[in-house]
């Protein structure tokens, strides 16, 4: 099946642009029980479940406007060279929805992180590009329909429509039409996450790739979908209680699963710096201490802190100058 199987689907016939410019914003989501693997790698149909939670202050704003000329990118009010992956990226996804050839478009994008480090800035990215078209085309999706668009631009997009906690079901059919982000009630007001940016180049193998390597050769990988059901049942019970240790452990050992999975890969695949270690091994030892700190990692080599509110100055005791960031505020 196609991705213009599903847009067709899904939006019928509404091509008429109804408002000339348009801008829209996504928060970045950061997965506590990852997403790795995919069951459909054209609809970015995932193997298993994954839940995630939305920065609601980091992501990204896109400007979308129509022109008779010629399509433009911008990044960070950086104009895109035609034909760049990046440009490519994005015209590729808005020709899912271009029905009248003389029709183009200009998109301006802007990032509240780094783009492609492993900072989810595709996620928050597609989602605020297809939150642009849904209203540039006047669609009215609603979240069910907007997180499988959204998901044909990068699987973790589905994740990036609401803030809070987010429930992307894997489904089962063919079309993807079951598999989608849910936005669960959970509030957590306490929840803190800290971003430490070990670097933000863009990483030397992209997640697509990744995954479909870990999935073709790791034995490791076997045992994934049955961890991944374990985690989730864990994670739901630790929102329900606002347990930090069962929450902050289980999102921790579910990050490490992942990149075991891919250290099983033929060739190895490892997205982490010294320096990841460095800040992996302090986050360990302070947690030996007793302090409820706790991380996740991407595909990339940065670091996502967990922690709540009453643990915030010595946090930054410990690593000045992160990014940090209040889940609920
Ligand atoms: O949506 P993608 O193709 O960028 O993949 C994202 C994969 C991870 O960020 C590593 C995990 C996740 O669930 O977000």
């Amino acid at each position: 099946m196609l991705k213009q199987d599903i847009v067709n689907k899904i939006l019928g016939l509404k091509y008429d642009v109804v408002n000339n410019q348009v801008s829209a914003f996504a928060p970045v989501n950061i997965a506590l029980c990852k997403y790795w693997g995919k069951r459909d790698d054209i609809l970015n149909l995932p193997v298993t479940d994954s839940l995630s939670v939305s920065l609601a202050n980091l992501g990204t704003t896109t400007e979308l406007s129509v022109n008779n000329e010629t399509d433009q990118v911008y990044l960070d009010n950086k104009r895109i060279v035609e034909n760049s992956d990046f440009f490519n990226g994005v015209i590729n996804y808005i020709d899912l929805f271009r029905r009248d050839p003389k029709l183009h478009f200009t998109v301006k994008t802007w990032n509240d992180i780094p783009t492609k480090a492993g900072l989810a800035s595709s996620a928050s990215g597609f989602c605020a590009l297809a939150s642009a078209l849904n209203t540039l085309f006047s669609w009215d999706l609603d979240d069910h329909k907007l997180s499988i668009i959204a998901r044909l631009g990068s699987g973790s997009a589905s994740r990036s429509i609401a803030n809070g906690f987010v429930y992307w079901h894997a489904g089962k059919e063919q079309d993807g039409m079951d598999s989608y982000g849910e936005p669960l009630s959970y509030v957590w007001p306490e929840l803190m996450i800290g971003i430490i940016t070990v670097s933000s180049d863009s990483k030397a193998i992209s997640s697509r790739e990744a995954m479909a390597c870990t999935t073709k050769t790791s034995t490791l990988y076997q045992q994934w979908p049955k961890r991944v059901s374990v985690d989730i049942e864990n994670l739901l019970k630790s929102l329900k209680r606002r347990n930090i240790a069962l929450f902050g452990e289980t999102a921790e050992s579910n990050a490490l699963g992942m990149h075991a999975t891919m250290l099983d890969s033929k060739p190895s695949i490892l997205y982490w710096l010294p320096e990841t270690v460095e800040y992996m091994k302090k986050i360990w030892k302070i947690r030996h201490k007793g302090i409820h700190l706790y991380f996740t990692i991407d595909a990339g080599p940065n670091i996502k802190l967990i922690y709540e509110k009453t643990d915030e100055k010595l946090v930054r005791e410990h690593f000045p100058g992160i990014e940090s960031e209040e889940v609920f505020g």
